[in-house]
């Protein structure tokens, strides 16, 4: 095991890739961040003139090869994440993998199997469980605070993504509850003590952006726990606004209701706007809510802190393979059940073929059929 700051290389150069690099610098005790790679000509070279990172690629292969590389962070799209976590694992290193997981439950098992088979971490980047407010209220149900819990609810929605691939259910493997609700689902089975996930019933539709993809645009997911509680989480790329993030927790001695972005902002009324107001925000005149610290809030710089730490063995990974592999298990349910107009048990298994989460919704035989206005 090295020592010194674990040195990181990040696989992309865009939106999520900036907020690693971003995380990285505000929190820069315990990693560096030494190459970064994707495939765009000049797109690397930008990010890393922005962040001081020493070295590019193109192809995140080469950057592989550089020995003093040690955690590797994927920050591509979701189609890419078995393949990239194969090789990093391969090149012996340790592999921080954006969410979700995988397309396939399939490809989620493989990737924990070849990170064991090569001694290396595999890390899940679930920041929920790194968000300050959140974990003030999972510390606050732990101490007892809400009695016996019986319903979690987090809710996700904006009005849809920043980059073309995720409408492109090929490259996505679903919409708003793939993209979002893989937080939702994570999130509570986390704070439910990862008591296992029983069954799952959806309900979801295309109501805005049928024009441009034939992924779901608004989903509402139940979840039902071992242990007797129940989740509801609620995912929308057709809520105008820009981001809203969100949790309840319900027990027999207590409730707590927690919006990440709300008292986190500034009650703002501009006639001019401003430079930057909230992820997604579509304006900054008129009334709006900027935040500061955004990035803390989210948690990412906690999280990847931890994960360096990780590498070093000075803790135990909070967020992993298996938390991810869950949450693909849940997924394909939640597009069966939305598909088939039924509560899904767990385990489940996709029939054979299913290349991607949608497709049980996409071909399956109750499917809404929701007029386009
Ligand atoms: N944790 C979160 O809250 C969060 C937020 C946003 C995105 N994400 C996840 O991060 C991942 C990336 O999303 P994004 O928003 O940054 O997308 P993006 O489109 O902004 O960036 C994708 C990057 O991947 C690169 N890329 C594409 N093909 C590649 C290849 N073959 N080799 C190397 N790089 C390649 C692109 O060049 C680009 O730099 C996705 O899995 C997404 O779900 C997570």
């Amino acid at each position: 095991m090295g020592n010194g700051r674990v040195k990181v290389g990040i696989i992309g150069s865009q939106f999520q890739a900036d907020i690693q690099a971003a995380s990285f610098q505000i929190m820069p005790h315990d990693a560096e961040v030494v190459a970064v790679a994707s495939p765009t000509p000049g797109n690397a070279a930008e990010l890393a003139k922005k962040f001081g990172i020493p070295r590019v690629y193109t192809d995140y292969r080469e950057m592989l090869k550089e020995r003093e590389i040690e955690m590797v962070t994927i920050a591509a799209p979701n189609s890419l994440h078995a393949q990239m976590t194969k090789d990093i694992a391969a090149a012996g290193k340790h592999i921080v993998c954006e969410k979700p997981l995988a397309m396939t439950i399939a490809e989620g098992e493989e990737m924990i199997a070849v990170a064991k088979r090569h001694g290396v971490l595999l890390m899940y980047g679930e920041e929920l469980f790194f968000t300050p407010k959140y974990l003030k209220a999972k510390e606050m149900a732990d101490a007892g605070a809400f009695g016996k819990i019986h319903l979690v609810k987090q809710s996700e929605k904006h009005f849809g993504p920043h980059s073309p691939w995720f409408w492109d259910v090929n490259r996505s493997g679903g919409g708003a509850l793939m993209d979002l609700g893989c937080h939702g689902i994570a999130f509570c089975h986390w704070f439910l003590e990862r008591s296992p996930i029983k069954t799952v019933y959806c309900q979801m539709g295309t109501y805005v952006h049928g024009d441009k993809t034939k992924a779901e645009d608004e989903s509402l997911c139940i979840l039902e726990f071992a242990n007797g509680a129940v989740g509801l989480i609620e995912n929308s790329w057709a809520r105008r606004g820009g981001m809203d993030d969100r949790i309840e927790v319900f027990g027999d001695a207590g409730v707590t209701y927690a919006n990440l972005h709300m008292g986190n902002a500034l009650q703002t009324f501009s006639e001019n706007g401003y430079g930057y107001a909230v992820e997604k925000a579509p304006t900054t005149k008129g009334w709006t809510y900027p935040v500061f610290e955004e990035l803390w809030n989210y948690g990412t710089p906690q999280e990847l802190t931890h994960f360096a730490r990780c590498v070093r063995g000075k803790e135990t990974p909070q967020s992993t393979g298996e938390d991810g592999l869950v949450v693909m298990q849940a997924l394909y349910a939640g597009y069966a059940s939305a598909g088939e107009g039924r509560k899904v048990s767990l385990p489940y298994q996709p029939p054979p073929g299913v290349r991607k989460p949608i497709d049980l919704w996409l071909n399956g035989p109750t499917r809404t059929q929701v007029a386009q206005r």
